[in-house]
Parts: structure tokens; C-alpha cells; sequence
């Protein structure tokens, strides 16, 4: 972070800070920014402060480290900031009113937007360029051409609240896909309309289309695409850095502004990651294919970026920070502590609720992670029987089992109807992962749990007892590793197994300098799931969909002194019954593991952009 926000540091030295009259604004006449009286252009890189580890970016409030670094901030304040980020960074309680229009001149999310922001903007004024920060520009909103309400008295409502808490001085701007279509419902007078767009494309058509909304003013592309976002069950997407110097030259040769997006991707620790439409989550690493990797480490396409960059400013001098070093720490054993059912009442302190149909994540104000849903087989299932999900409502993907045996696997847009077998009155226990809120688009209205009724062969199932599970309470309050561990007969090799957590230990080495350091760690033989050290929630896993293998763990989630607590989540099936027990720390990611995939998919660009920007 110290290190990342040094990188970044020559993408803005050329801001000369000017102590008194600090002033910065647009002069519509020069077609540029200006700076303390001067013509002012900026080449700068986008970073996710939630992304990265605070261990990384220095004991500190993140504004006031980039003021201290000598760096200015552009502020992407939202409310929405799509992000590939849980429900694009909206709360998921705003969907208590089922029917709320986010994004819109709704009461309710009017209303729950001036709260937030009357929290927000206050925090930043001191911030603000004029005022002695760095903040040179504040975004509102985002993308919002690409939203389906097209409602101006939104932008207007944003526009009048962002002018109350920041003043009339500073530049706020919004930011649209580089086409007539998306600048119509995302520009609004009063916010300087910029776009955003991919390398490899036409330059000179991208800032027409900036023009037709913009007649005179600096030309601004906002989000240039550094790399591209993942999905599980996708290729890895990979651009090449040559692809990206070039079109930046391009750009810069414009006498343009530009961001680049990610300069650092980073992680969606926990439950953070969002989703696209047909239902498809983002992975834990957002690496993004970034300059700078998920960990910070130099890559090619930095140097690469950084030469084009040396071409229009001059750089600073003194040596560029190195790549953080990693550690292969090796594998370490892991035992079976206890499967969800056996602890169901440690993970659910408040109990169940009772419910004739069954209740959303929201409904049980439950937000994130894993709730388990039981009934009672209402008859006989002595052969084969559909277990289904007749509206696709397996929000996201269900683990079931009778009596605690496996039966199969419901998932939102793929796997709709199962069967199972078991005797009248057993009990159906069907574990609901939230799997990410869709973060773009008209279904960010993302309900989580079983959002409509399941049935056994024709009958809808009732009588529902609904457990909320804190299991990230029970991980931090060493819950499993204070389980005495039941006896317990040989597991067959089954293709599912119930859910289960297991347990181990990593200590760190001693007599070896500067332990601990990053690692990453690597899944062999297991299938899905969620992993915790040290009662940090590293992510979800899943080596048998793809394309990430491994998982970051920064070094600030370890320590020397003791073992390091592991707890995995295996929600399908682990490799304890036929093959080791065990999970790998190394020194190397791999997040673009070669798998067999669902569909061969057309190009990079031609595919996420239509369905992102469409
Ligand atoms: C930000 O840095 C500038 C110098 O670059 C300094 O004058 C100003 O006081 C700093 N502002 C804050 C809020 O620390
Ligand atoms: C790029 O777009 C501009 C403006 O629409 C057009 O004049 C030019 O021919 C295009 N260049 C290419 C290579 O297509
Ligand atoms: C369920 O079982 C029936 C009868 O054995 C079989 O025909 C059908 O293909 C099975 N369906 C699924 C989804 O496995
Ligand atoms: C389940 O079905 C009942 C009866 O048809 C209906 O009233 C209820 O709204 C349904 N619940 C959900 C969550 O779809
Ligand atoms: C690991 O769990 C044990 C309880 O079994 C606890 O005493 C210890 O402090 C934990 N270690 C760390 C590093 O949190
Ligand atoms: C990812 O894998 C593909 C196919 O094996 C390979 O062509 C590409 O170079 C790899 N990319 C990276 C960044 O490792």
C-alpha cells in the first residue's frame, strides 16, 4: 500500500503544489483543467481502499495518506458505484421495501441516500483541493446512463445534495459509457460529463461521443480499462500490455485526462464480490490484470504503462518500490471439526424462525453468507423425487441433504431440479449461500435465500424453520477449535458430502528473517468453500469451477508468535476421505487455471462490454 501509493505517485508528479490560493476548476475556453491558475491535466489510477489490506496503505484514514504521499484524489463518491462490488456498494437492507426503485427518485432510497451522504460529504469538505486536501473532483453517481430509471430528478437530487455538504466550488463530474446513447440518461447540466472506454477501440469516435455532451472542456476518459473483471467458471481475463500502451498513447496524444482502471485491482475478502446477468459471481481475487497484481507486485504491463506515461511527463526520480516477497510456508493438515448440522444451534444463536414459506436473507435481516433452511419430508420419497425450484428462486446455490445425507445441489440459472429420497417426517435441510449481489444493471434488486417456494414433486414444501447462521462469529470466537471432536466412522467417498468445517494450524517458521510474509494459498482436491485465518475471512474458493486457484493471504492476517487458526468451509466435497487432508501454502498465485467451460465464449471485449454497456 505504502509501497502501491509510491507507484502511483509518478501518475501525479506533476502536481506542484501551489501552498497558497489553492484553486482548481475547468476553463471551458483552453479545453482543460486548471490548477492553481494553471492549465492542469491528469494521468492517474484507480484503487479500491476496501480492496487492500489497511496493513498496506499505512496506519492511517486513506485521504489524509494520499494527501501526506503527495498525491491528488479523484473521489467516486456513489451512492451506486457498480464496482463489481456487493449490489455496486447499495446496501442490501434497502431491499426491506421489496418493491424499492434503487437508483431512483424512490422516498425510501431518497431518503436513505441524504442520510448517508449528510454523513459522508461533511467528512470530506476539509478534503476538498480549496480547502487543503487533495480531493480535486467528486463523482456522482455512476454509469448511470447504463441503468434502465433514467430519472433526472435523481441526478438533480444528487447534484443539489452534493453541492450542500462540498460547496459550490469544487468540480463534480459523472461518468458514462462513450456513446450518444449512454450520455443521455447519465449526463446532467450542472455535472461535467465524462467517459469511460476500453483500449483497442477508436480513441477519436470515444471523445466525439464526450463532445456531443461537452462542446468545449477537458477531454476525460474515466475508467480506462487496464484489464477486465473475472467470473467463476470463465477464462481468466487476460490484456495484453501492449494492447494498453498503445491506445494510452493514443489517449494522451489527445491532450486527454485519464484514469486508469484498476491501477490495483486487488481482493473481495469475505462476502464482497458482486455479480452479472445471466447470474454470474465475480471471484475473491480482483486482480483485474492490473499493472500492479492483487498483492502489489510489479508486472510488464507497469513498465510498459510507465514508459508511454515517460513520454508526456517526466517521471520522478529514485528507485520504483520492489515487488513485496512472498513465502511458501507448505502444506499444512487439516481435521474434520464438525459438519453445519451437527453445531447448527452454536451457529445460530437466536434460533430458528418459524415460517410457513420461506424467508429472504433480507427478511431475516441477514445480509451476507450462509442460512439453512429445514422442513420435514411431508411423505414417503422412497424412489427418486423432483425436488425443485420452479422460479429459478435458489438465490444463489443450495446444499441439500435429508436426515444428513447428501442429495444434490440447486443452483440460481443452472441447477433447478434434483432428486432426492428419504422417509416421511426426515428432515430436508437445504443450506443457501449468498454467492454476491448482481452489482450492474436492472437486477441489482438481488434478493438472497430461497426467494420463492421449492417443491417436492407437486407440492409446494411449508412449514419452514429458517436458522440465520453467524459463522463468522463462531470462527472468531475459536468456536471449532474448542469442539471436542466426535468419534467418528470412516466416510464413504461420496460425490457430495454434507457441509462441514475442518481445522489446522500454520506456524511460521523460525530463524528466517522478516517472517511473516504475504502467501498465497492453494486448494488441492477440495471443491468449495470459504476459508478463515486468524478469524480474517480470506474469500470463497472453488479450484473445480475456476479460473482462481489460489487465494491471497497478506501477511498482516499472520502471526509469529503462535499458530495461525484455519478454518475451511467445505461446502461440496473434500479430499479427507481418499486423498490427504490438507491445503497449501505457496509462493505464486494462480488464478487462471485452464478448465473446461460452460460455453466457448466470443472475444473479451466484444462479450463484457455488451453486456455491461447494453
Ligand atoms: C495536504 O498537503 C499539502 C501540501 O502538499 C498541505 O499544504 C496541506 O496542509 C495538506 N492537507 C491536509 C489536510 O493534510
Ligand atoms: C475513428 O473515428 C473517427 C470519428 O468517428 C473516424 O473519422 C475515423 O475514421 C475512425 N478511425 C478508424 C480507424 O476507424
Ligand atoms: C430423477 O429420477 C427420475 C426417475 O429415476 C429420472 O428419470 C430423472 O432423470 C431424474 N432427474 C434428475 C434431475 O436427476
Ligand atoms: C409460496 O406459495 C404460497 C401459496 O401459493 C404463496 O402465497 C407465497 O407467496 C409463495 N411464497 C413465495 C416466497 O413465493
Ligand atoms: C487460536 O485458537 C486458540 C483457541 O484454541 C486461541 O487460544 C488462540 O489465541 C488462537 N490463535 C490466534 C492467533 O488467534
Ligand atoms: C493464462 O493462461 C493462458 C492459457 O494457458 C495463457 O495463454 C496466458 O498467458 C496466461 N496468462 C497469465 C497472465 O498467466
Amino acid at each position: 500500500g505504502w509501497k502501491k501509493l509510491q507507484c502511483l505517485f509518478f501518475l501525479f508528479c506533476f502536481c506542484v503544489q501551489n501552498v497558497a490560493g489553492r484553486s482548481f476548476g475547468i476553463d471551458y475556453d483552453s479545453n482543460c483543467f486548471v490548477k492553481d491558475g494553471k492549465p492542469f491535466r491528469y494521468i492517474s489510477g484507480s484503487i479500491h481502499y476496501s480492496r487492500v489490506p489497511s496493513y498496506y496503505w499505512k496506519d492511517q484514514y486513506f485521504l489524509q495518506l494520499a494527501n501526506d504521499t503527495g498525491l491528488l484524489v479523484i473521489l467516486r463518491a456513489g451512492p451506486y458505484i457498480c464496482a463489481e462490488w456487493d449490489m455496486g456498494g447499495l446496501p442490501a437492507w434497502l431491499l426491506e421495501k421489496k418493491s424499492v426503485v434503487l437508483r431512483s427518485s424512490d422516498s425510501d432510497y431518497l431518503e436513505a441516500v441524504e442520510r448517508w451522504m449528510s454523513v459522508l460529504l461533511p467528512k470530506m469538505r476539509p478534503y476538498l483541493y480549496q480547502n487543503g486536501g487533495p480531493i480535486i473532483m467528486v463523482q456522482v453517481e455512476n454509469e448511470y446512463g447504463s441503468y434502465f430509471a433514467c430519472d433526472y430528478n435523481y441526478l438533480r437530487f444528487l447534484l443539489k445534495l452534493f453541492r450542500l455538504h462540498l460547496g459550490d466550488e469544487v468540480v463534480l463530474f459523472t461518468t458514462d459509457g462513450a456513446s450518444q446513447f449512454h450520455l443521455k440518461c447519465g449526463a446532467l447540466q450542472g455535472l461535467y460529463a465524462t467517459v469511460d472506454f476500453a483500449p483497442g477501440g477508436n480513441v477519436t469516435a470515444a471523445f466525439l461521443a464526450q463532445r456531443n455532451s461537452e462542446p468545449k472542456g477537458p477531454l476525460v476518459n474515466s475508467e480506462f480499462y487496464t484489464g477486465w473483471l473475472d467470473h467463476w467458471g470463465h477464462r481468466h481475463s487476460v490484456v495484453p500490455a501492449q494492447t494498453i500502451a498503445k491506445t494510452l498513447n493514443e489517449i494522451l496524444a489527445c491532450g486527454a485526462n485519464v484514469n486508469l482502471y484498476m491501477f490495483i485491482g486487488g481482493t473481495n475478502f469475505a462476502y464482497w464480490n458482486g455479480a452479472n446477468m445471466p447470474y454470474m459471481p465475480q471471484p475473491t481475487s480482483y486482480d483485474y490484470d492490473a499493472p500492479l497484481s492483487e498483492a502489489g507486485d510489479l508486472t510488464e504491463k507497469y513498465f510498459a504503462l510507465r514508459e508511454v506515461i515517460g513520454m508526456y511527463k517526466q517521471l520522478p526520480e529514485g528507485l520504483i518500490p520492489p515487488t513485496t516477497p512472498k513465502f511458501a510456508y507448505g502444506k499444512v493438515c487439516l481435521q474434520k471439526a464438525s459438519t453445519v448440522l451437527e453445531v447448527l444451534d452454536g451457529l445460530s444463536p437466536s434460533g430458528p424462525v418459524r415460517s410457513t414459506y420461506p424467508l429472504t436473507f433480507v427478511e431475516l435481516k441477514q445480509y451476507f453468507g450462509y442460512v439453512l433452511y429445514r422442513t420435514t419430508l411431508p411423505k414417503n420419497c422412497v424412489e427418486p423425487t423432483p425436488l425443485s425450484s420452479p422460479l429459478n428462486g435458489v438465490h444463489d446455490r443450495a446444499y441439500v441433504s435429508v436426515n444428513g445425507v447428501p442429495q444434490g445441489i440447486l443452483e440460481r440459472d443452472k441447477s433447478l431440479k434434483i432428486n432426492i429420497t428419504g422417509q416421511a417426517g426426515a428432515n430436508l435441510d437445504i443450506l443457501v449461500e449468498n454467492m454476491g449481489r448482481v452489482n450492474f444493471g436492472r437486477y441489482n434488486n438481488d434478493f438472497k435465500g430461497l426467494v420463492s417456494n421449492l417443491t417436492l414433486a407437486q407440492d409446494i414444501l411449508v412449514g419452514w424453520e429458517i436458522y440465520p447462521l453467524d459463522i463468522d462469529g463462531a470462527v472468531n470466537s475459536d468456536f471449532f477449535y474448542l469442539l471436542d471432536h466426535p468419534k467418528r466412522s470412516a466416510v464413504k467417498a461420496l460425490s457430495y458430502e454434507v457441509p462441514a468445517f475442518y481445522t489446522g494450524t500454520l506456524s511460521i517458521p523460525g530463524g528466517i528473517p522478516d517472517l511473516p510474509q504475504d502467501t498465497y494459498v492453494n486448494f488441492p482436491g477440495w471443491t468449495k468453500g470459504q476459508i478463515w485465518i486468524n478469524g480474517f475471512n480470506l474469500g470463497r474458493y472453488w479450484p473445480a469451477r475456476g479460473p482462481q486457484l489460489t487465494l491471497y493471504v497478506p501477511r498482516n492476517v499472520l502471526v509469529a508468535s503462535v499458530p495461525n487458526n484455519i478454518t475451511v468451509l467445505e461446502l461440496e466435497r473434500s479430499p479427507c476421505s481418499t486423498q490427504a487432508c490438507e491445503i497449501e501454502f505457496v509462493d505464486e498465485p494462480n488464478i487462471n487455471a485452464t478448465l473446461q467451460h460452460e460455453t466457448d465464449k466470443p472475444p473479451l471485449f466484444v462479450r463484457e462490454l455488451s453486456m455491461k454497456h447494453l
